[in-house]
């Protein structure tokens, strides 16, 4: 396949925001799991409101409100340097194993290689710093640079222009399955990385061009 520009949403696709119940287990036990699915399902949940409403605040006010939001319905509380604390291991997710090699092979394939996300750029970099992916990137492309979110179809067509690309040479690759619909509805190619067999694609009329369970599988996709 001719070069492409490939850009990679973040959370839930390159690092795993439900790692955070790893450092949520020594502050409220038991609930940690259910907590930070919850707090993960919020955050999005906001981001989509705050969009709707044209009340646009950077992706961490969404995540600090909505673990607010998660620790109100499970009745638990947590201190504000607890909070503190988790806010900044947000920041130091790790990358799933296939990320880094199945990147590389798509660089080698000659493929223009961005991150795209809901996060703001320098919250994004450092976390991709931090997790060992940043600098396999030809970029970082945030929807904080607009002030909107994902999945109005403005932000996809601000990747466009970001990288200099057109629709037809361009992919959205990400495990969030609302965002690869909304790149589809804005016209570009997507994949979708079902790392899990019980993660379910939502049942509308929008479907991925690809699936693939690891970004290696992805790269061999590209390759044909
Ligand atoms: C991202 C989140 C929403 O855009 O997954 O990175």
């Amino acid at each position: 396949m001719q070069s492409q520009t490939i850009a990679f949403d973040v959370y839930g696709t390159l690092v795993d925001p439900l790692e955070m119940s790893r450092h949520l287990q020594m502050m409220v036990g038991d609930k940690a799991e259910v907590l930070s699915k919850l707090w993960r399902e919020k955050q999005v949940e906001y981001a989509f409101r705050r969009g709707l409403m044209g009340r646009y605040e950077p992706f961490g006010v969404c995540t600090l409100q909505a673990l607010n939001y998660a620790m109100e319905v499970l009745d638990v509380s947590l201190s504000t340097e607890q909070q503190g604390f988790l806010m900044a291991q947000y920041q130091q997710l790790q990358a799933y194993a296939d990320v880094v090699p199945g990147i590389e092979s798509l660089k080698a394939q000659g493929h223009y290689c961005v991150a795209f996300s809901n996060g703001p750029a320098a919250k994004v970099k450092e976390l991709l710093g931090n997790a060992g992916v940043l600098e396999l990137l030809d970029d970082v492309v945030s929807v904080d640079e607009i002030s909107r979110y994902k999945p109005d179809p403005a932000v996809y067509l601000h990747l466009l222009k970001r990288t200099g690309s057109r629709a037809g040479n361009s992919w959205l690759i990400s495990s969030n399955a609302w965002d690869v619909m909304g790149a589809k509805h804005a016209g570009l190619n997507a994949a979708w990385v079902q790392r899990s067999s019980a993660a379910v694609f939502d049942p509308w009329d929008i479907q991925p061009d690809r699936v693939v369970n690891t970004l290696q599988a992805l790269a061999l996709e590209l390759s044909k």
